[in-house]
């Protein structure tokens, strides 16, 4: 009997045993470094990529303690995303060799990588991760609604108008609540930005007005919350694989259910809507809604294209204005001045016939007026330096053994990719001063600056918008509408950063400042701040620290 017991204990161990190390052989069998990934630049340790999971640095830190160091020396590292290894690269060098041969690195982004995944439910085939044939018949039915001259931006200026009195509405609820630190404290912006943004992204892409702003709490807009929180999720993030068993894990089940969701609304709400600001059909939704009656394109591929419309067309500004209100809220000399080249703009002199001296203000400038000032520009340009809402990508594939740049070696179908906030913030490229929030870099006159754009974006200095062959398609409405929305905000509001607020920037994904607060006073039309002198706020909190 005792031997029988033995026995059996003595297979239960060896099975435990065999177990563990079939599962350890696994483990290290799908994260291992394949043999012929390129020897001549570092790897970051596996548990960088997986920081999310138990810390909460932002990707700025992240980057600085571990990225920058390798990556400012080599140019590209080795680096586990999304389940397998990559090539990530911020030397120009490499960048324009990898923005210019589409060919050999093709986009495939996550319907070709991990196409069983919960992202790749959601973006399927469409015009920023396709490649090849669809990628051109995307381009053909979408472009000119993207790149659309916005003539009249009078509509986008009521929607900023809009916001600024929500914006408004909320700090004097605050303040009469009488909440935080006896003088009110600050409005969490995030929320009031996402309203703002998917209203913009509406009137100039889906041909409707989603009342965002007017009407909060929509299931579109929840869904928007829910969607980022969902997709960035750091164990899924990094471990896709697992979006392979849904029933193991229900959360995913869930997540999958909510893509299914937005994607039948937004098809639903684009085939209802009554608003016709552009009864030419010229937006994009337009242009997809008639390739698909002409069979065109497929219901998949429509549904596709009108989802990634609908989450690059307000995501990226959403996040970038978050940027703006944090660096303008905690450098308001550079507020300030930006507000002096505002109200020079809109400041008419009245009464030079009677031989009077006054002024009186023109809050409605057009596009031309809007696209006449240099720092307003140059600002947006440095925003997008240091906060480059698409910081980081790796969404193309080698398509044959090649050499990056003539020096790093890449063996085929393997995945490459950038980051951003590395080439804009590289002393190399930048100068010792890159860190710092200068505007006036960008030069002082809009053609000058123009010209800066151009010449830095060919040499792949500056690539918030991407370069060459796949750069943004809404690059031209994105710099219009923070534009915009600046103009207006300036203008009518004098902010602060809320000093109880600490910057954390996202851990992954997009990125922005997480939870920002301002303190917001009116400034009324006669120049001086309702309250709180614009001085006093500025002189509390000028931040002249590296952003
Ligand atoms: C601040 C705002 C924006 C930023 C920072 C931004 C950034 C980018 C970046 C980095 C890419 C390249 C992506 C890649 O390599 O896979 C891209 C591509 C693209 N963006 Fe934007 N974007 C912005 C706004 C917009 C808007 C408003 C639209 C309008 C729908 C738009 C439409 C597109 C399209 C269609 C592409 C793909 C172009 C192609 O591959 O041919 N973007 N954008």
């Amino acid at each position: 009997m005792a031997s029988i017991t033995m026995n059996w204990s003595l297979l239960t161990w060896t099975n435990t045993t065999l177990a563990i190390l079939s599962s350890l052989l696994l483990l290290y069998w799908y994260i291992r470094i394949p043999n012929d990934m390129p020897k001549n630049i570092p790897t970051i340790p596996i548990y960088i990529s997986i920081m999310g999971l138990w810390s909460e640095m932002g990707q700025d830190d992240i980057y600085d303690k571990w990225l920058r160091p390798p990556l400012e020396k080599h140019g590209a590292v080795k680096i586990w995303f999304a389940g397998r290894w990559n090539i990530l690269a911020t030397k120009p060098k490499l960048l324009v060799d990898m923005f210019r041969h589409e060919d050999i690195y093709a986009k495939a982004g996550s319907q070709k990588k991990i196409p069983w995944s919960v992202i790749a439910s959601l973006v399927g085939d469409n015009i920023i991760n396709a490649h090849g044939e669809n990628w051109k018949l995307y381009t053909s039915i979408m472009k000119p609604g993207l790149q659309r001259r916005i003539t009249d931006s009078f509509p986008l200026l009521m929607k900023c108008r809009r916001f600024v009195d929500v914006l408004l509405d909320e700090q004097k609820n605050i303040d009469a609540r009488g909440d935080a630190r006896g003088d009110g404290g600050g409005v969490l912006v995030n929320p009031i930005i996402q309203r703002w943004a998917l209203s913009c992204m509406g009137i100039n892409f889906m041909n409707v007005d989603l009342e965002c702003l007017e009407k909060p709490n929509q299931r579109l807009e929840q869904l928007q919350s829910i969607i980022k929180k969902t997709l960035f999720k750091p164990l899924f993030f990094n471990f896709p694989d697992l979006d392979r068993y849904p029933t193991l894990f229900p959360q995913r089940k869930r997540a999958f259910q909510i893509m299914q969701e937005f994607g039948d609304l937004l098809v639903e709400t684009v085939s209802n809507r009554t608003m016709t600001t552009d009864a030419d059909g010229s937006q994009v939704v337009d242009g997809l809604e008639k390739a698909l009656k002409e069979g065109i394109i497929t219901t998949e591929q429509y549904r596709a294209n009108l989802k990634v419309t609908f989450l690059t067309a307000h995501e990226n500004a959403q996040q970038l204005l978050n940027s703006a209100i944090w660096v303008l809220g905690t450098n308001t000399k550079i507020q300030e001045k930006l507000r002096s080249e505002i109200q020079s703009l809109i400041s008419i002199p009245t009464g030079t016939a009677a031989g009077g001296t006054g002024t009186a203000s023109n809050p409605n400038p057009t596009t031309d007026q809007i696209n006449s000032l240099p720092y307003l520009y140059a600002v947006i340009l440095e925003l997008l330096r240091l906060y480059p809402p698409v910081s980081q990508l790796i969404n193309r594939v080698s398509t044959s053994n090649t050499i990056l740049g003539g020096e790093v070696s890449i063996p085929n179908h393997t995945w490459v990719g950038w980051n951003a906030f590395g080439v804009h913030t590289d002393p190399n490229i930048w100068g010792t001063d890159a860190r710092i929030f200068r505007p006036e870099r960008w030069g002082t006159e809009v053609k000058n600056i123009h010209g800066n754009v151009r010449s830095k974006t060919v040499q792949c200095h500056f690539i918030a918008f991407n370069a060459h062959s796949r750069k943004c398609l809404g690059q031209g409405f994105a710099v219009l509408q923070m534009k915009i929305v600046l103009f207006e905000f300036v203008r009518r509001v004098s902010w602060i950063v809320d000093p109880g607020y600490e910057l954390k920037l996202t851990s992954g994904g997009i990125m922005a400042p997480l939870g920002l607060k301002a303190i917001m006073r009116e400034i009324p039309q006669d120049g001086s701040v309702d309250g709180v002198s614009g001085h006093d706020i500025a002189a509390e909190t000028d931040n002249q620290q590296p952003c």
